[in-house]
């Protein structure tokens, strides 16, 4: 069983329901027809994506009684503060943090300048701590499959953009399918991204087809495909995709304009609106430590992320790329990423933070600091490993030689020692499902 906790569903108010983990309460979507006060559910995202049998959901909360409470205590202790080491202009911006008042962008500028690793420390362990008063210590862990390798774009940074030479493939539909439930049956995995480079070889019909068989298994569906018509968004969220993950990957327009040909900031931004709009659960971000960009544009990176009010936020480094224009550009300092988390989760309190592959691959040790640093939310990638090792969006990705059970062991395992429990990280529930649709 991948980690997750199972939930009781305790109260019902139209399409919203109200679940309880040991006495924690969650909002969440009611996706499914069908279910009723005193049901045990699987809760992903704010999204219900499962009911379980009584007799399978007690046996599993019977394990985790006792457990989740020590990883409760764990993770309280990992949370607290020690503000001896501060020099006194980053206490004052960072007790507004404390008093929950919002940080101007030169107050933003001012964290993102200390260098002193005691005044750092401490800028990770508040942002912790936000961390711990606003989501407890759920955690979530999404599985991942990279299905095509194939992207009609060229963007600067990719490793898998069109020009670049790279043996190239794509997963049948039945392939895609047959992975997913190999990650829901054999994994216990209750959330999966299905991501791929932009490869319109999989058309509408297709596309329905891997999202509607793959939400008949009882899990959150996550789609990262890149840019699509709203139609076609709109098509996979009837058809019962949940989730969607698309960046905007830089707020600054000409450094957008520059590294992906063809394309244009304006409606990339505009485009994740209406996914916003459409219902689904939005993940967004950007990369950071593009040649040329300055710690403003990464403010204004974050001030853009949080206008697009996601559920949950993706950032990574840059990781430049064999043989695409970017190789060779520096490489991004850690504690950069660490700081762009922590300044998200002063900024928006309350959100979701993923820890990206990218952050892995730049520092192995990154995942960890990542998770105490602000970041509440995992991926893992369960791409085939044929196929996984094609994937080269950079070079050196972390986990491609891991086998999946081996990926999910040491991955519950860290989580276990932050004290991090399986209860869902509650994004915001969202407002609408297409009526008279069951599900599951
Ligand atoms: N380094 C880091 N991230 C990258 N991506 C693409 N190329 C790179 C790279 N060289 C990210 C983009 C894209 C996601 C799927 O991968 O942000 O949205
Ligand atoms: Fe394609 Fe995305 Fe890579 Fe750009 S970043 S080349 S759109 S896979």
């Amino acid at each position: 069983m991948c980690y997750a906790i199972p939930a009781k569903l305790v109260a019902i108010d139209g399409q919203t329901g109200t679940i309880d983990y040991f006495g924690e309460k969650r909002q969440i979507l009611l996706d499914l027809d069908d279910v009723a006060v005193g049901d045990y559910v699987y809760a992903q995202g704010g999204v219900l994506v499962r009911k379980i049998p009584p007799k399978e959901a007690e046996e599993i909360l019977e394990h985790w009684q006792t457990i989740f409470f020590e990883l409760k205590k764990t993770d309280a202790a990992l949370s607290k503060i020690d503000q001896n080491k501060l020099s006194s202009n980053a206490l004052a911006v960072l007790q507004k943090v404390n008093l929950r008042k919002s940080l101007t962008p030169d107050e933003m500028l001012s964290l993102f300048n200390l260098q002193d690793e005691q005044e750092l420390k401490v800028l990770y362990e508040i942002a912790n701590n936000v961390r711990q008063r606003e989501h407890g210590n759920s955690s979530c862990i999404h599985g991942v499959i990279e299905f095509s390798n194939y992207c009609s774009n060229n963007c600067h940074y990719c490793g898998i953009r069109k020009d670049q030479e790279l043996p190239r493939y794509r997963m049948s539909i039945e392939e895609i399918i047959s992975a997913a439930k190999e990650a829901v049956d054999e994994y216990g995995f209750k959330a999966l991204v299905l991501q791929s480079g932009e490869d319109f070889w999989y058309d509408d019909a297709k596309l329905i087809t891997m999202v509607r068989e793959i939400r008949k298994m009882g899990v959150l569906v996550f789609v990262s495909l890149g840019l699509r018509s709203k139609g076609t968004y709109q098509k996979l969220y009837d058809a019962g995709a949940r989730a969607v993950l698309l960046r905007f990957e830089t707020s600054n327009k000409d450094i957008f304009a520059k590294l992906r040909p063809g394309t244009n900031l304006a409606d990339r931004v505009q485009l994740i609106k209406a996914l916003k709009a459409m219902g689904y659960v939005l993940a967004t971000g950007f990369i950071v430590g593009f040649p040329g960009e300055t710690n403003n544009d990464l403010i204004q990176n974050i001030l853009l992320a949080k206008y697009l009010a996601p559920d949950m936020y993706s950032f990574g480094p840059l990781i430049p790329a064999s043989n695409t224009p970017l190789f060779g550009s520096p490489k991004v300092s850690k504690d950069l990423i660490l700081k762009t988390i922590a300044v998200m989760r002063f900024i928006d309190s309350n959100s979701n933070i993923l820890v990206t592959t990218a952050l892995e691959t730049l520092d192995r040790n990154a995942k960890q600091e990542a998770l105490l640093a602000g970041a509440n939310s995992m991926m893992i990638n369960i791409t085939p490993k044929h196929y996984k090792e094609l994937y080269k969006i950079y070079d050196d990705k972390a986990d491609v030689t891991k086998e999946i059970k081996q990926s999910i062991q040491e991955t519950v395992k860290m989580l276990y020692e932050l004290g991090r429990a399986p209860t869902d990280i509650a994004a915001h529930a969202v407002k609408t499902r297409p009526s008279g649709q069951a599900r599951g």
